[in-house]
């Protein structure tokens, strides 16, 4: 009895201690959506999942306050647009103090790090950030020593993995160097960054290789294997993710900081809005990368411990769609907090769907379809598109979920998300004529008509949907 007692016990613990995510794991939390649910329920989802490290894109306060009293570690975000503030030291002061050490107390928020701005360094912003980031970090980081907490709280950059590269005429790792233009802010922010002991943070996406160039190698984004490995001086490469990030070692080497500590600050896959997005990919993705980090593989030229922090936990259906229809599709939940996929975090081959956002609110089982008893369809298109323009539409396009519905069913699909993002207000589906208001779930094979959980506060509008310029990254080495 009490032998038998015994053993269901070490079993249970053992069941339980191996179900726990990696200890290197953290979750990018972000809130670009039109109805995110109140930070207060995915703190929970959080905790009941054991999660152990979150990292946020602003320092907004109900989502600290979520965090409150959990041993979460936090990362807190300064976005870009406040980097030209944080040049002024009392700004930067005022920012800590606000921001960080107001949390600071037993019972308050683990901060952990702060990001200062989210990939600056981007082509794609033409340089905007390129002098104000290294004087922001400096401030940042001497605001929290002069607050007495620099030695457990440390300012970061997360970079795009675009501000290193390999030339085309030699492109494997150890030819790694930083972009000529930003070289040298490169070389003054990670001097800061070993002077100050803070990680360098880069954020590196082997999805994004495959959607840039139609002739990469589909089994070279994965961890499972390559028929066609690329050889670095007698050193093998079986996956983009580690090429990637040993060229920026080799980058930090040239300049002499070969021994930086390095996190990556966002890696995932989507699950929808283009042909490679889906779930069986994310999966196949997901337990490679889990596998390696609970082996503590390491890269070929970092062997050992790797913190990373998947990007992301919720899909955002107010992203930006610039770089492609998969933004909106990067959770691994949905966007009410329910897990899109059974997935292996313990890296120990214990495939479990994740706890799922606990007492969700949803507004009524009402859907907007096409009105087949129209008979002007002159119009359809116009207000299709004009749906589409408020609303989420990315499930439509090829190699989507929804790409196989015929043209009534795609009306009825831009209707139904239109008439969810505003609320379900019955003026929302009229279409002039076109649509009408069903309780029947208009779902269609894989095709899923959402319905939207009600807003507690949304700090967005719907037109801020169209209005979202968060740009992400679209350009790396040349794999
Ligand atoms: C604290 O962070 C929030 C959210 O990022 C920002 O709106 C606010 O201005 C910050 N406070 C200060 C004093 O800078
Ligand atoms: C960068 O410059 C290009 C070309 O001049 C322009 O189209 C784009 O809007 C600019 N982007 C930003 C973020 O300023
Ligand atoms: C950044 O500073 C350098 C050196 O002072 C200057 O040449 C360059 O024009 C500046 N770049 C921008 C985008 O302001
Ligand atoms: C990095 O920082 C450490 C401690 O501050 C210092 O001893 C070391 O010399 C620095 N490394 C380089 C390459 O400057
Ligand atoms: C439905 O919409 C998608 C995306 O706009 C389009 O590719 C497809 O051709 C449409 N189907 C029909 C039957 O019109
Ligand atoms: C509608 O039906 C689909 C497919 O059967 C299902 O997955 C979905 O949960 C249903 N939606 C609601 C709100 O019941």
């Amino acid at each position: 009895m009490t032998w038998l007692w015994f053993l269901s016990r070490v079993f249970s613990i053992w069941l339980l201690l191996d179900s726990v995510p990696v200890h290197s794991l953290g979750f990018n939390w972000g809130t670009m959506a039109t109805h995110p649910l109140p930070p207060n329920t995915i703190a929970q989802m959080l905790k009941e999942n054991g999660y152990q490290k979150v990292k946020l894109f602003d320092a907004d306060e109900s989502t600290l306050s979520s965090l409150s009293g959990s041993s979460i570690e936090v990362m807190v975000a300064i976005p870009n647009n406040m980097l030209a503030d944080m040049n002024d030291y009392n700004t930067a002061k005022q920012w800590v103090k606000t921001n960080v050490t107001r949390y600071n107390f037993n019972g308050g928020v683990n901060i952990k790090y702060v990001a200062v701005g989210n990939e600056p360094f981007l082509t794609s912003y033409n340089n905007s950030f390129t002098n104000i980031t290294f004087p922001a970090l400096q401030n940042i980081q001497n605001a929290l020593n002069e607050a007495g907490v620099g030695n457990t709280i440390k300012a970061t950059v997360p970079m795009n993995a675009d501000v290193y590269y390999s030339p085309a005429s030699n492109p494997v790792p150890s030819a790694g160097r930083f972009r000529d233009d930003i070289s040298g802010q490169m070389t003054e922010i990670v001097q800061f960054l070993n002077q100050s002991n803070a990680p360098f943070t880069v954020n590196i996406y082997p999805f994004l290789s495959l959607y840039a160039n139609p002739d990469f190698p589909l089994d070279f984004a994965f961890f499972d294997g390559t028929s066609n490995p690329t050889n670095d001086n007698g050193v093998s490469y079986t996956n983009v993710f580690d090429a990637n990030f040993d060229t920026l070692v080799w980058a930090l080497r040239k300049i002499g900081y070969g021994n930086l500590p390095i996190f990556v600050g966002e890696v995932g896959w989507p699950t929808d809005g283009d042909k490679n997005a889906n779930v069986a990919y994310a999966q196949r993705f997901y337990n490679g990368l889990l596998k390696k980090l609970a082996a503590n593989q390491g890269t070929p030229v970092r062997p050992g411990y790797l913190e990373v922090y998947l990007f992301g936990l919720i899909d955002e259906d107010a992203k930006s769609v610039a770089p492609g229809n998969f933004e909106r599709h990067w959770g691994i939940f949905r966007y009410d907090g329910q897990s899109k996929f059974p997935m292996d975090l313990s890296g120990q081959g214990q495939n479990n769907l994740q706890v799922a956002a606990k007492n969700v609110q949803y507004m009524p089982q009402r859907w907007c379809v096409f009105n087949p008893s129209a008979t002007d369809l002159s119009k359809l298109n116009d207000n299709m598109n004009y749906a589409c323009t408020y609303s989420d539409c990315t499930a439509l396009g090829y190699g989507s979920s929804c790409n196989s519905l015929d043209a009534h069913g795609n009306a009825s699909y831009a209707f139904n998300m239109y008439f969810q993002v505003q609320n379900q207000q019955d003026l929302s589906c009229n279409f002039q004529g076109l649509a009408m208001v069903t309780t029947q779930n208009a779902s269609q094979g894989t095709c899923d008509f959402i319905i939207q959980i009600a807003s507690f506060s949304s700090s967005l509008t719907p037109s801020a949907i169209v209005l979202a310029s968060i740009l992400v990254p679209m350009l790396f080495v040349s794999w």
